[in-house]
């Protein structure tokens, strides 16, 4: 099993793109700091994204809609001293695009200057191709995200799979090809069913990235919290935990109170020492008459 990836170059755009010319699967998580970062980075995942679900498993917001650019970019800061190889790619939060194509290529602009990040993703179809024009024409690469897209959630009236339907699916798939169309290097396709991601991936040149949209897709990405078990949210259908760190974590803190309560931490060994020579001249000094 390929337990330590080889120490291969720096994922880049063109490298995402010759992955799925050689049918090679791409994988993707959110990063969110400098730990897990490199985290994330060392297990040689492909593409790492600064999600807007920091708002969430960050900060605590209630959905992803409050945070701002200032808050992404803070952590976009910390996740671009973390990463070595992965391609780094940063979410456009609601609120910085919305205004203007040029309040979103500003934004654009302000993660890739200040924050460092390689590419931006930005979620919408049809109604977003122009803005992903301009943002690829300043030469800043730019990945789509279709399907349930959490910003609309006012507007979609809840987290439901979208593309049921057959007008809702042929929607769907007039906006990814409007998204490669208007320059897009790659399109994450969430909360869709396995069937309409299916067909859209071999529709596209450009390399589709799955999340809850079936094992089709070139590529599947995941939020970290969800991976490593330390969310709150009830697990959606499409989340496999691959470790439960909120368990160990909570096991880790409790033992720790514990063990301070009852004397058993610090140990001797955990203790930092006189030499025998300070000693013994301290303690010559304190029985000494004043
Ligand atoms: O913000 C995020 O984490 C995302 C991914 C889940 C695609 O947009």
């Amino acid at each position: 099993m390929d337990q330590n990836p080889p120490a291969v170059s720096k994922i880049t755009v063109p490298a995402i793109l010759e992955r799925k010319l050689r049918g090679e699967k791409t994988t993707c998580l959110t990063a969110y700091d400098y730990s897990t970062a490199r985290l994330v980075d060392e297990a040689g995942i492909e593409m790492i994204l600064v999600g807007d679900s920091l708002a969430q498993t960050m900060l605590g917001y209630d959905s992803t809609v409050p945070v701002t650019v200032d808050e992404m970019l803070h952590h976009l800061k910390a996740v671009r001293r973390g990463v070595r190889r992965a391609l780094l790619i940063v979410d456009l939060p609601y609120g910085a695009y919305h205004l203007s194509n040029e309040q979103g290529l500003a934004s654009a602009l302000r993660f890739v200057k200040e924050g460092g990040a390689e590419a931006v993703k930005l979620e919408g179809g049809r109604q977003r191709a122009r803005l992903v024009r301009r943002i690829v024409e300043a030469q800043i690469p730019v990945m789509g995200h279709i399907g349930l897209t959490p910003q609309s959630i006012h507007t979609l009236g809840g987290y439901r799979v979208q593309g049921r339907t057959l007008d809702a699916a042929t929607e769907l798939l007039a906006d990814a090809e409007a998204l490669e169309e208007a320059g897009a290097f790659a399109l994450v396709l969430e909360g869709i069913p396995r069937e309409l991601a299916a067909i859209i991936t071999r529709r596209l040149r450009i390399p589709t990235i799955g999340i809850g949209a079936g094992p089709d897709c070139d590529g599947q990405v995941l939020v970290f919290h969800d991976l490593v078990g330390l969310s709150y949210n009830p697990p959606a259908k499409f989340v496999r935990n691959y470790a439960n760190l909120r368990a160990t974590l909570h096991q880790a803190l409790v033992d720790f109170r514990i063990d301070v309560r009852e004397g058993g931490y610090p140990g001797d060994h955990e203790s930092y020492h006189w030499t025998s020579a300070v000693r013994e001249q301290f303690e010559k000094e304190s029985t000494r008459p004043a």
